[in-house]
């Protein structure tokens, strides 16, 4: 699909040279200086296994084509002068943001730096020799749509200083798991983002042509060849545009109340519960208004349907992982439709406009759509027929425009390379 000024709007993925070219020349606009280099990661869309990772579930995110360029070059060698000075396209009317990296700690950054900076931050805590940088960025991953692009800016910055400041964690998983666990604690700590860390790992462990299959209990994981091409498929990416104030309280609250039933039930993590003993399991939940201000554990019945989805949620990762073992990607729709069911109903994390997507992309003929990442707004995937890639587009898109919603914007997410 093509940029089209009539029909729906499809978000271009750069090629590597582009991408490139375009950091470069913000780089030398900013600083009037040549970057050493040129880093970039990818954003990603899960397939299925959603608000699974803070519960040590399992989850199979695939990397996008679309990336974030990071153009860098090393200013001094030691932590203790180092400064770190950051622009990026996406946020020109910011400016230049700068700051000495020892005076980044939580809660001192504010805003899109805390997503950069604080990976530096990390890395020197983890005890790596990083050091003073200038970084330009420039990014085609949509923007806070659920695709991460704010993992993707978090792991082109991690590559970016491995490669200025020679830390050799990039050459192998052990090495990139370091740098994944880095992007993770800058989004939670310094960017104040409880988020799980399936995307840093999808981003950075992901490989070209496969599905990431993680484990987030021990971090390990497996690599599943993911080409729907062969079967004559497609996953249209559908970004809702929809953005909800909700978000982040929900997310945390949703944290909250799985982390007091497992306490409850006196469990590591929710992954914990065989899918088989499920009923008995929720039985033994308890009102729990002692422990806790959060609201949705005073009422058991909300508790023991954001447990079932956890549970039913890990178990559909394995059955679909099943299914794409055995070569059957194309059965996998009835498994993305009961996920979205499930965190519909159960979970309570969609919203109109990521219902509408789902239900429009069904009826225009995909075999399987659903919600993916966090929820409350941001995107939809759908498996579609490759041929009918535009029509499922166009009936989506017209579908928001018959409810006077803001228009929809669409890619094809194709399992693509990781950080690098
Ligand atoms: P997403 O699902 O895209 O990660 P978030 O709302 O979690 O959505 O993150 C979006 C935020 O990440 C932006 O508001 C901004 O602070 C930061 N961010 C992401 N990409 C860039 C970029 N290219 N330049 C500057 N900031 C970025
Ligand atoms: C995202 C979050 C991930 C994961 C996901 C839901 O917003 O960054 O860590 O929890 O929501 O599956």
């Amino acid at each position: 699909p093509a940029d089209d000024a009539v029909g729906p709007a499809w978000v271009r993925a750069w090629d590597a040279s582009e991408g490139a070219e375009r950091a470069t020349a913000a780089f030398r606009a900013r600083f009037d200086a040549e970057p050493d280099g040129v880093w970039s990661a990818p954003g990603r869309v899960n397939l299925i296994g959603e608000h699974t990772d803070y519960n040590g579930g399992l989850c199979l995110p695939i990397n996008l084509l679309h990336r974030t360029y990071v153009a860098a070059r090393a200013t001094s060698e030691t932590l203790s002068d180092a400064v770190v000075n950051l622009a990026s396209a996406q946020e020109a009317a910011a400016g230049l943001w700068s700051a000495r990296l020892t005076e980044v700690s939580p809660g001192t950054v504010s805003g899109w730096p805390a997503y950069a900076a604080g990976v530096a931050w990390a890395l020197a805590r983890a005890g790596h020799a990083v050091g003073g940088v200038d970084a330009v960025v420039d990014s085609c991953v949509p923007y806070g749509s659920g695709l991460s692009s704010s993992a993707a800016l978090e792991c082109a910055v991690a590559v970016a200083l491995d490669g200025l400041f020679d830390l050799g964690l990039g050459a192998d998983d052990a090495g990139r798991t370091q740098l994944a666990d880095a992007c993770i604690r800058a989004e939670n700590e310094i960017a104040g983002a409880a988020t799980g860390g399936m995307d840093q790992s999808s981003s950075l462990r992901a490989q070209a042509g496969h599905a990431l299959l993680l484990d987030c209990l021990d971090g390990s994981v497996r690599h599943i060849p993911f080409d729907l091409a062969t079967d004559g498929l497609a996953l249209l990416v559908v970004d809702t545009r929809a953005e909800h104030q909700l978000a982040d309280g929900q997310y945390a609250a949703r944290r909250t109340t799985c982390d007091a039933a497992a306490a409850q039930l006196e469990l590591g993590t929710l992954r914990e519960i065989d899918p088989g003993t499920l009923e008995a399991t929720l039985a033994r939940l308890a009102p729990d208004d002692a422990g806790t201000q959060d609201i949705e554990t005073q009422d058991v019945e909300t508790m023991r349907r954001r447990v079932r989805h956890v549970v039913t949620e890990i178990a559909r990762v394995r059955e679909l992982v099943g299914l794409l073992d055995a070569g059957r990607a194309r059965e996998i729709g009835p498994i993305l439709d009961a996920s979205h069911a499930s965190l519909r109903d159960d979970y309570e994390v969609s919203c109109l406009e990521l219902d509408l997507a789902v239900e429009a992309a069904r009826a225009a003929g995909a075999l399987g759509a659903r919600m993916t990442g966090g929820g409350f707004g941001g995107s939809a995937i759908a498996l579609v027929e490759r041929a009918r890639v535009d029509a499922v587009a166009a009936a989506v898109a017209a579908a928001f425009a018959a409810q006077g919603l803001t228009p929809p914007a669409f890619l094809v997410a194709a399992a693509s390379a990781p950080a690098a």
